[in-house]
């Protein structure tokens, strides 16, 4: 609660600062900026692509197109016939060559990384991407396409305006994190999260898969953490979310994972290493790439309930913000962190693993006789060391296994790596340390970034209006790999809530990630009125927005 008003008090001053920077916004833009494509309305294409040049012939789409492609792209080609079957009952089959109107995909490598392109005429649609990554992207833009297209259902074809599409992202790093320890969702939902993900070229899904209040992945070599860490009694946040039920349904606590025991109330859900393993597989075949999160050595009330040895007190407790971490000081506690590592790895393929490392409350570690023999036998002078050597350690063991570890901002208070890429979320608080080292950062400040604020029109454009140089200078420049939308769930508990939060801010964020500064807002609005459309069809339950109607 404390650390709410705080960052509610937090919020309404960076509000302050965001408006008094506006004015200076234009001024900040670079001369470099891309040129801005074509953005009257004849497409809806979301994220906005770099270019868009209309010819004026048309092509047009029916039963007797072939695909033609030179690698495997089952997964692109399933949804692009998935989406003519409902748009005009057309079905194409993949053929190896065609001698009349085709759409072929083919790879470049001669084209620039990550870069696809599509050329639409009257006799074919081309699709052209660096790899078959890009090639996908390509495939996404032209669904998009469809949907401005002139269907005619009854005569089974779709009329095509000719184009020229250029298109590549501003960053590498497209991520949505998602917390399923507050609030759970079930690996179908997932994957319907990876569509939409796919449909927007995100391509990365941070999965926040513990937290105090629950454990979602199961390590065999710790049953107690699925048997008890999976579940609780109900906390505050889900007496809250049954308070707020009572006025909006969206709230309604996901009744498959309430159960009653000994008369009270408790939340308990997980997945299995199936469960965890076909979301990886569903993700890869949309080019997203699962990256696992297990919090530490915060955030660790579910573990150390299930085996009290964790923490430095033997117990499971709270501090006066966070709860009690478990204690690295411990050869066994550090064991159990290695076979944490030793699971995720094995299911998640992913180069980076994201150890946490947010709000770890050390009061515990001070008062501790193991800790201080540890900090005696290692030379350390504080406790924030003991952290910094924890994160060396996952670090190093994750490095010998030929994966990377990743931290949230808070991390580099006690000091981290250079090669370590961090998650920077506190806006409050500038990340000097890392950004003396020359770390490079994943950008997902709170008050930007957090798809769990209040949904509102305001909350959709601050976001889509973000610039690093508005809030920070130039602290950031030529630092930043990407960015990062944040779900954290504790007033999120079910699949309607989610959308409601979500979407529409999820299209804004693509747009964000992939267009940078081609973005305008006007434009964005318009296009966005057509996906709206696309979630009626889809039963997505989004927040209508104002500027919409
Ligand atoms: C965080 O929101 N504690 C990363």
């Amino acid at each position: 609660m404390i650390e709410r008003i705080l960052k509610t008090t937090l919020t309404l001053l960076l509000m302050l600062a965001v408006i008094q920077t506006y004015s200076c916004k234009k001024a900040a833009a670079t001369a470099a900026e891309e040129p801005k494509p074509a953005l009257a309305g004849s497409h809806a294409i979301i994220p906005l692509p770099q270019s868009v040049a209309y010819a004026e012939e048309v092509f047009v789409l029916d039963n007797e197109v072939k695909i033609v492609a030179d690698g495997q792209y089952a997964t692109a080609v399933n949804l692009l016939n998935k989406d003519l079957s409902q748009l005009a009952g057309i079905s194409l089959i993949v053929s190896a060559s065609a001698s009349g109107k085709a759409i072929v995909l083919k790879e470049d490598p001669g084209l620039s990384p990550a870069s696809y392109e599509i050329a639409i005429n009257k006799d074919k649609i081309s699709i052209t991407g660096r790899n078959k990554e890009s090639v996908f992207h390509g495939i996404q833009t032209l669904r998009q396409y469809l949907w401005t297209a002139s269907q005619d259902k009854a005569g089974r074809k779709i009329t095509l305006k000719a184009v020229v599409i250029k298109d590549k992202p501003s960053y590498e790093w497209r991520v949505f994190n998602l917390d399923v320890a507050r609030n759970f969702y079930t690996k179908d939902y997932v994957k319907k999260l990876i569509d939409w993900m796919a449909l927007y070229k995100l391509n990365r899904l941070h999965l926040h898969l513990t937290d105090d209040q629950g454990w979602r992945i199961p390590i065999p070599k710790y049953p107690g953490l699925i048997t008890e860490g999976s579940s609780r009694p109900f906390n505050e946040y889900d007496l809250e979310n049954i308070e707020r039920a009572k006025s909006n349904p969206i709230y309604t606590i996901d009744n498959r994972f309430v159960s009653t025991s000994n008369g009270q109330k408790v939340y308990k859900a997980a997945y299995t290493r199936a469960d965890l393993e076909e979301i990886v597989a569903y993700a890869a075949s949309n080019y997203v790439e699962v990256i696992p999160e297990v919090d530490m050595p915060g955030h660790m009330y579910a573990a150390i309930k299930a085996y009290p040895w964790l923490s430095s007190v033997n117990a499971a407790g709270w501090g006066k913000e966070f709860s009690w971490p478990i204690c690295p000081c411990k050869p066994d506690v550090m064991q159990f962190a290695y076979d944490v590592l030793d699971e995720l790895m094995a299911i998640f393929p992913s180069k980076y693993i994201h150890i946490g490392n947010d709000e770890v409350d050390k009061t515990t570690w001070e008062s501790s006789p193991e800790c201080a023999q540890y900090m005696r036998s290692n030379n350390l002078s504080n406790v924030g060391q003991i952290q910094k050597l924890l994160i060396t350690n996952l670090q190093n063991y994750l490095q010998s296994k030929g994966r990377k570890a990743m931290v949230w901002d808070d991390a580099t208070e006690v000091g981290v790596n250079p090669d370590v890429p961090v998650t920077y979320w506190r806006d409050w608080i500038t990340p000097n340390r890392a950004l003396a080292n020359g770390n490079r950062f994943i950008m997902t400040p709170w008050t930007w970034f957090y798809l769990s604020s209040t949904p509102s029109d305001e909350a959709i454009s601050t976001l889509y209006n973000f610039s690093p140089a508005q809030r920070f200078g130039n602290l950031f420049d030529d630092r930043i790999d990407g960015y990062q939308a944040c779900v954290f769930t504790e007033n999120i508990p079910s699949e309607a809530a989610f959308e409601y939060y979500v979407y529409p801010r999820l299209q804004a964020f693509a747009e964000l990630v992939w267009a940078n500064n081609r973005r305008e807002m006007n434009s964005f609005v318009q296009r966005l009125k057509t996906h709206l459309k696309t979630m009626d069809k889809e039963g997505v339950r989004y927040k209508v927005p104002g500027f919409t109607k």
